[in-house]
């Protein structure tokens, strides 16, 4: 979507922050585009570029890859940036890309937007559209874009599967449904969930079984409305970047929930954030008019709090938890902690232990606390969230969280830990 022939490609050689480039000259409202070193010169040649952007790594010795490169490219007569990581600054890129090559400033969200969107309109014509709402920012912002380009063409099914965040689904319900018109069928499966989950305590099995069940009631949903034509999904950027060294096909990483349905045929697939980096989505996200709870909403994985209440999961726990957790979140989100931390969240462990309210004995829940700080999710810092704000957010659950009478929170960086606890 809205691809634009005539800016810059940056050669990726490995280099440790490979995208740093690509997001910087994206900054300077100048098109980029990202391609492994291995990528050959018909394959840059294809997107018509003014200008190449060599992104080498720096600090993990990587320096002799694609020694060829340049001279394969000078086939090309651009003009080169060759940079290291250390001197990706604005001010260098703008000087070449600007100054010296005389490349435009015109890749704006408003520009994307209405590019976009004639773009949808072009591919999609009269046809049905369906799309599977989770609330999260890529599928949130895809629902945007669509319903202005195709209106009532297009239906978002969202699957409450009975591991969402305290009060999401009505959120997003109001969000799009009532807010912007969007035709959203809302479907609650809770139960149908849990009773397939009874008795399952194995993490992946539990991932496995959320991650099929989903398919079956989403397929079911689809069927009911007949001929759809088209099936969105919410690839981003990266994904594409990373399938890129291989040449392959984007796959959301983790196998998300909301993957495609395998039973219902489709003429076509919508890709429409697809050359989108996160930050951009968020910002078309805004200037379409999401509110912010969205467009700044954390990662949250597909299975939902599956993966943050422990052992065996039942309705019990999973309202304990919600409850705890949106005590965290809004805490975070009072105190400013929230803009600290990438992602920030409550588990219900499986523990129990004795505790003591109103001089009578109890045994409740151990709720851990966890918030942490990382560029990329593959490693994670502990966000030093103050003592005082901790112990009274611990207060507040254990008081106001019937089950809850013990919370502790997790100090532990990613690695040795991961950042979910299953
Ligand atoms: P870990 O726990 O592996 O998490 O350090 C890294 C990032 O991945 C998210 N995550 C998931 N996302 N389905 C998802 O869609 C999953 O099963 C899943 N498991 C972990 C996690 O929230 C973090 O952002």
């Amino acid at each position: 979507m809205a691809r634009k022939p005539g800016g810059v490609v940056v050669l990726d050689f490995g280099a440790i922050n490979a995208q740093m480039a690509a997001k910087a000259i994206r900054q300077l409202n100048v098109y980029c585009e990202v391609l492994p070193y291995t990528a050959g010169v018909e394959r840059i040649q294809a997107l018509q570029p003014k200008a190449l952007v060599y992104q080498r790594g720096t600090a993990c010795g990587e320096r002799t890859l694609g020694r060829d490169v340049p001279t394969a490219t000078a086939a090309l007569g651009l003009p080169v940036l060759d940079l290291k990581d250390a001197d990706c600054d604005s001010a260098t890129l703008k000087a070449f890309l600007v100054g010296k090559c005389g490349l435009k400033q015109d890749w704006t969200t408003e520009a994307f937007i209405a590019e976009t969107v004639e773009d949808l309109r072009a591919q999609i014509g009269d046809k049905k559209v369906l799309l599977a709402m989770s609330g999260g920012v890529d599928s949130s912002v895809c629902a945007a874009l669509l319903h202005r380009a195709v209106g009532k063409q297009l239906t978002c099914v969202f699957v409450d599967h009975g591991c969402m965040r305290k009060d999401e689904p009505r959120q997003i319900a109001e969000v799009f449904r009532d807010g912007f018109g969007i035709n959203l069928i809302s479907v609650d499966a809770e139960g149908r969930f849990l009773e397939k989950l009874k008795g399952v305590v194995d993490p992946e099995q539990k991932r496995k079984i959320i991650g099929e069940e989903f398919i079956r009631v989403f397929e079911e949903e689809a069927r009911k409305l007949g001929e759809l034509d088209y099936f969105v999904q919410g690839t981003v950027y990266p994904d594409i970047i990373e399938s890129g060294w291989e040449g392959g096909k984007a796959v959301k990483a983790h196998h998300n929930v909301g993957g495609l349905p395998e039973r219902i045929d489709f003429k076509g697939i919508v890709e429409p954030v697809k050359y989108l980096f996160k930050d951009e989505v968020r910002q078309v996200g805004e200037a379409l008019g999401i509110p912010a709870v969205i467009t700044n909403r954390q990662p949250f994985p597909g299975p939902g709090l599956a993966v943050r209440c422990l052992g065996e999961l039942t309705k019990e726990k999973l309202d304990i938890l919600r409850d705890a957790d949106a005590i965290f979140r809004e805490a975070m989100d009072a105190e400013g902690w929230a803009a600290k931390a990438n992602q920030f969240f409550a588990v219900l462990t499986n523990v129990q232990s004795v505790g003591v309210t109103n001089d009578a004995r109890t045994y409740g829940y151990v709720i851990c606390l966890r918030a942490v700080q990382t560029l990329d999710f593959m490693t994670a810092k502990v966000v030093p969230l103050p003592i005082d704000f901790l112990t009274r957010v611990a207060g507040e659950i254990a008081t106001r969280v019937p089950g809850v009478n013990r919370v502790a929170y997790d100090i532990t960086n990613k690695p040795p830990a991961t950042i979910e606890w299953e």
